[in-house]
């Protein structure tokens, strides 16, 4: 399937059923998730309105001719509802065990970083969320280890890091699923918009913005042009403050041409 079949939408009740039954494959006969009975299709139906109650994006993607759900997306608040981790939110994705390896995660995973990254653009996506009071700061990845999977379970590290995602933490062993020690990574996306490169007391800070620019090359290398015009706001804003400090800004050059402005 190439990837002009597979839309990305919202989800609707309508897709719970599939979305559940996706989930259930993993919960049953992998270690992807600690969970080790399936949620009936209510509980999933609870934590999908969980999600659209607290006003996060919920997306799918289908197959444009049937309409077959082929991977599902959603964030959720990190750790629980504590409010002080507000601006942090969890990733969750999944694609149909018949429909991996074929693109469909990382267009998934590409549409949910650009909402996220820029939700004054994509209000829709947001029903009903304050941005101001809780606008998405980091996105965190917490993956299990799967010794069995690609890779020794790192391909999937690997994989994350591609969207720029950095390795955060390695949890050693605090999973037990299949008669086995299972380890997690922690993976941390900061999902930083044009004005945060200003730190509070209005001077640049240069480090902050390099990884910023990192982040929004790596996402207009994978996919979405429109990322292309924040790319380029981006940048001259940095090199002018850079300049205003008299600063030289090495890495500016070459991440223009590596994402040919
Ligand atoms: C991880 C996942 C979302 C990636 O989506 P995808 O559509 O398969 O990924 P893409 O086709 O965009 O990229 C494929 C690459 O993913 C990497 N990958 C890592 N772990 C993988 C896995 N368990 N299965 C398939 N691909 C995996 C491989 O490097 C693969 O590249 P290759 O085919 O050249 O070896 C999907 O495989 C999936 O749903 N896996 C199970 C659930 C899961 O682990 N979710 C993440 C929870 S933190």
């Amino acid at each position: 399937m190439s990837s002009s079949e597979v839309v990305i939408r919202r989800a609707k009740p309508a897709d719970i059923p599939s979305i559940n039954a996706i989930h259930k494959n993993y919960v049953q006969n992998t270690v992807v998730t600690f969970m080790t009975e399936p949620n009936s299709d209510e509980d999933a139906a609870g934590n999908y309105e969980q999600t659209k109650a607290l006003g996060l994006p919920y997306i799918v993607a289908t197959n444009q001719a049937n309409e077959t759900v082929l991977g599902y997306s959603y964030v959720s608040p990190f750790r629980g509802v504590k409010p002080g981790y507000r601006h942090t939110l969890e990733l969750s994705l999944f694609c149909h065990l018949n429909h991996v390896r074929k693109g469909v995660g990382r267009q998934l995973l590409t549409r949910m970083i650009n909402i996220l990254k820029a939700p004054e653009d994509h209000r829709e996506w947001f029903e009903g969320m304050r941005l101001n009071d809780s606008r998405p700061k980091q996105l965190m990845a917490v993956m299990s280890v799967d010794v069995e999977g690609p890779g020794n379970g790192l391909k999937l590290r690997d994989w994350y890091l591609q969207f720029g995602f950095e390795q955060r933490g390695h949890l050693k062993e605090v999973g037990w699923k299949m008669e086995r020690w299972i380890d997690t990574i922690y993976l941390q996306l900061p999902l930083p918009k044009c004005n945060d490169i200003l730190s509070e007391n209005g001077s640049p800070d240069l480090q902050y913005s390099q990884s910023l620019l990192s982040a929004t090359a790596l996402s207009v290398r994978n996919g979405e042009r429109q990322a292309n015009a924040g790319a380029s706001h981006v940048i001259n804003r940095v090199k002018a403050l850079a300049l205003g400090l008299g600063k030289e800004y090495c890495h500016l050059n070459d991440l223009e041409t590596s994402i040919s402005l």
